[in-house]
């Protein structure tokens, strides 16, 4: 793609209590696209080219969540043995790349029809961390999940993916991104596994938009091993592509690749054959690293399918 050559432009962008080095050029309009570093109001997205706008910005900016319905929402207040929690290990663990559950998640959907300039605004952030995708100004045809950690201050952006409204392909997701403070903490892995919820809940199967970048790979892969092992652990009598399909809303070829990267899956007559001894299966669980993932909990989604 044509952006793919053009060179980095802003260098930094300040987010909230952030500031975020960038990763790769970004469509910002001409006269913002000049700057070292952008500001960014965490609420609104709307960027700035001095701290001086961005203050007084603030100051009368109401946002205070992403403008859509809240689809999800968990809270550990009163939750006395997390809130027992002494902070500063906490933050040890978090640092460490520990992967303690966090408090406050909430996820929002926005319309990009209904919320044109937020969406806009997003897709111009997130193409600074991705090196490819071209989407930033034609967001009306596409919803986007937005993932936020909620404090007394509001709703602050995690990340975030989107998906077509209508997609003939399959896609479930066409954008993924957590923001760099944010990163291997497990949210890339929340986003996923919330994309594929939403696809159970619409009884359709799902897949990334391709290509996907090297770390949507990566999360990808990570995810599909994983949901699809925990499978072939729990349930040990036969079971076809189809049947994991069902129950995953993982598409046939994710699963095929997937198994294939793990040597579990025969080609035999025409047919894929799954093969796999329970010794076998917990090999592959134990060195994808048994640590529990904190994940969605489903009684706190509250969504159905679009009409
Ligand atoms: N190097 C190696 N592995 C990595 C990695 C990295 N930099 N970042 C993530 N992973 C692996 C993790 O180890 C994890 O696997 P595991 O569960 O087996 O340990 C898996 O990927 C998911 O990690 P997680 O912490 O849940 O993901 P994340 O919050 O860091 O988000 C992305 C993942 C892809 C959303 C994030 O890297 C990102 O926003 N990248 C920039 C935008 C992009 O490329 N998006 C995809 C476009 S298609
Ligand atoms: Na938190």
């Amino acid at each position: 793609h044509e952006e793919k050559t053009k060179v980095k432009n802003i260098q930094v962008v300040e987010f909230g209590k952030y500031e975020i080095d960038t990763w790769y050029f970004s469509p910002y309009p001409e006269e913002y696209a000049n700057v070292h570093k952008l500001y960014i109001c965490e609420f609104c997205l709307k960027y700035m080219k001095k701290k001086k706008s961005i203050e007084r910005h603030k100051i009368k900016c109401e946002l205070r969540h992403p403008p859509g319905d809240e689809i999800y929402h968990t809270t550990s207040r009163g939750d006395l043995s997390s809130q027992a929690e002494d902070p500063s290990t906490s933050n040890q663990t978090r640092a460490a790349g520990g992967r303690g559950k966090p408090q406050n998640l909430s996820m929002f959907e926005v319309d990009g029809r209904k919320s044109k300039m937020y969406c806009q605004n997003l897709c111009l952030l997130a193409k600074l961390f991705l090196d490819h995708k071209t989407l930033y100004y034609d967001v009306e045809a596409f919803l986007f999940y937005i993932l936020t950690e909620y404090d007394e201050f509001g709703h602050h952006l995690v990340g975030y993916f989107s998906k077509e409204k209508c997609s003939a392909e399959d896609y479930n997701l066409a954008c993924i991104l957590t923001l760099p403070p944010f990163q291997r903490r497990g949210y890339g892995r929340f986003l996923i596994s919330f994309a594929y919820e939403l696809s159970k809940k619409e009884n359709k199967v799902g897949t990334p938009e391709r290509p996907l970048s090297d770390l949507g790979q990566v999360s990808f892969r990570s995810y599909w091993t994983r949901v699809l092992l925990e499978i072939l652990r729990d349930h040990r009598g036969n079971l076809s592509i189809k049947d994991l399909s069902a129950m995953t809303a993982i598409r046939n070829d994710d699963i095929i690749t997937t198994l294939q990267s793990l040597n579990l899956i025969k080609y035999w007559k025409g047919q894929h054959i799954i093969s796999v001894s329970a010794k076998i299966v917990d090999e592959h669980l134990k060195s994808v690293g048994a640590q529990p993932h904190w994940s969605i909990d489903l009684t706190k989604l509250h969504w159905t399918p679009h009409a």
